[in-house]
């Protein structure tokens, strides 16, 4: 088989820190399938502004367009926070989505049942909880002219959110095609009653459902989805919603799985390149003590092996080795009801690393 290249952006905070456990994950397949994986750091975020004074440096962004695949821990941190835009790690991430043409970014909640005593929601509330945000990545007010300008009133700062009916229709049918192979419910999320661009995307996905009659479609407003989710979160299959609407939504859902650092994504374009990272950001409030849950990246690359390797068996290892090692009660400091019995970062790699088995 040919050799896979995974460019490796560990970025700021607990970025490096998951990723190391991540590429313990990377090693152990290697050894269990006898495959090879060609990997490759490059620097990325706050510590790529401090090197290089950019924080997507142009050589990064290169080994990224080579690679099959990126597996990234997370940017940012308060040392860059009083930055121009410009020399932001976030600046980065967004440039590297948006470079890569990454417009879908897939964001699954699933609950594990042995964790339902972690979540701060009763146990069964979550029962049967199984859901995936779809969320738009390279359009919306994230990218939309931003400028500020004086007034009579003092400064006036403006964010313009803008879609167009092409990108709304691509992660649309993106949506459907995943609700397609689960439970064939589909949950269009957006502000229709105020917002321009809201009522362009309900039209769009209407036109675009059509399409897909076996798939059951259902329009909720953003606020009442974000009640419905504490309030009905097995409900939902598949939703589907604008970039900044699904950043907002998909830490909600999070919390359904026990922590933020349960939460994995898979960011998709048009081309066979994905991007994989945590839902969750660098942390920086437990940085650099090795107490991070590393199982949110190790997941991502459960989804990097299935959804840009096509390779659905190496996948399930990883998920069978979490699951494993969640059920013997092995718990990082987020997921710990007993926190004086959490194990850290490293150790939890390393358990779920044994428990990988063909
Ligand atoms: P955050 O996700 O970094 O942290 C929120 C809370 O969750 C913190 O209390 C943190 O300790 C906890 N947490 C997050 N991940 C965890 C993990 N793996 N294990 C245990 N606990 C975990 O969000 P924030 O504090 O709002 O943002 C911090 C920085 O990260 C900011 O600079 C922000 O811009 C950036 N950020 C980056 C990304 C990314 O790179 N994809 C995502 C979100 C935030
Ligand atoms: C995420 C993050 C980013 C986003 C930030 C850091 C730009 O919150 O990946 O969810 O808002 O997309
Ligand atoms: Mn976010």
């Amino acid at each position: 088989a040919e050799t896979k290249r995974i460019a490796i952006l560990g970025g700021d905070g607990i970025g490096p820190e998951v990723v190391a456990e991540a590429e313990k994950v990377l090693k152990k397949t290697e050894e269990l399938f006898g495959v090879q994986f060609e990997t490759e750091h490059a620097l990325f975020g706050g510590v790529a502004i401090d090197q290089k004074g950019t924080p997507l440096p142009e050589e990064t962004l290169e080994l990224c367009k080579s690679a099959d695949a990126v597996l990234l821990g997370a940017v940012g941190g308060p040392k860059w926070d009083n930055n121009p835009k410009e020399l932001r790690p976030e600046t980065g991430l967004l440039g590297i989505r948006k470079q890569l043409g990454l417009f879908s970014n897939i964001r699954p909640a699933v609950i594990f049942d042995c964790l339902k005593e972690a979540s701060t929601l009763k146990p069964e509330v979550l029962e049967g909880t199984d859901l995936i945000v779809v969320r738009e990545l390279t359009g919306g007010i994230y990218f939309g002219e931003k400028f500020r300008r004086d007034t009579e009133n003092g400064q006036e700062a403006v964010d313009t959110c803008a879609y167009n009916e092409k990108e709304v229709e691509r992660i649309v049918r993106q949506a459907c095609e995943v609700a397609r192979k689960r439970r064939k419910k589909l949950t269009s999320v957006d502000k229709a009653n105020v917002l321009e661009t809201s009522r362009l995307w309900r039209e769009t996905v209407n036109r675009i459902a059509a399409d897909y009659q076996d798939v059951e479609l259902e329009h909720v407003l953003v606020d009442n989805c974000a009640m419905q989710l504490l309030r009905r979160p097995a409900s939902f299959d598949v939703i589907v919603t604008e970039n900044m609407f699904g950043d907002i939504l998909s830490d909600e859902a999070a919390m359904l799985t026990g922590s933020i650092g349960m939460l994995a994504s898979a960011s998709l374009g048009e081309g066979s390149l994905g991007l994989y990272e945590p839902v969750h950001g660098s942390a920086p409030d437990i940085a650099g003590q090795g107490v991070a849950n590393p199982i949110a990246t190790i997941l991502s690359v459960a989804l990097m092996y299935k959804l840009s390797f096509n390779w659905q068996e190496a996948g399930d290892v990883i998920e069978n080795a979490v699951k494993k090692v969640l059920d013997a009660g092995h718990r990082t400091a987020d997921i710990a009801v007993d926190k004086s019995k959490a194990v850290g970062t490293s150790k939890m790699g390393d358990l779920i690393v044994e428990a990988m088995v063909r």
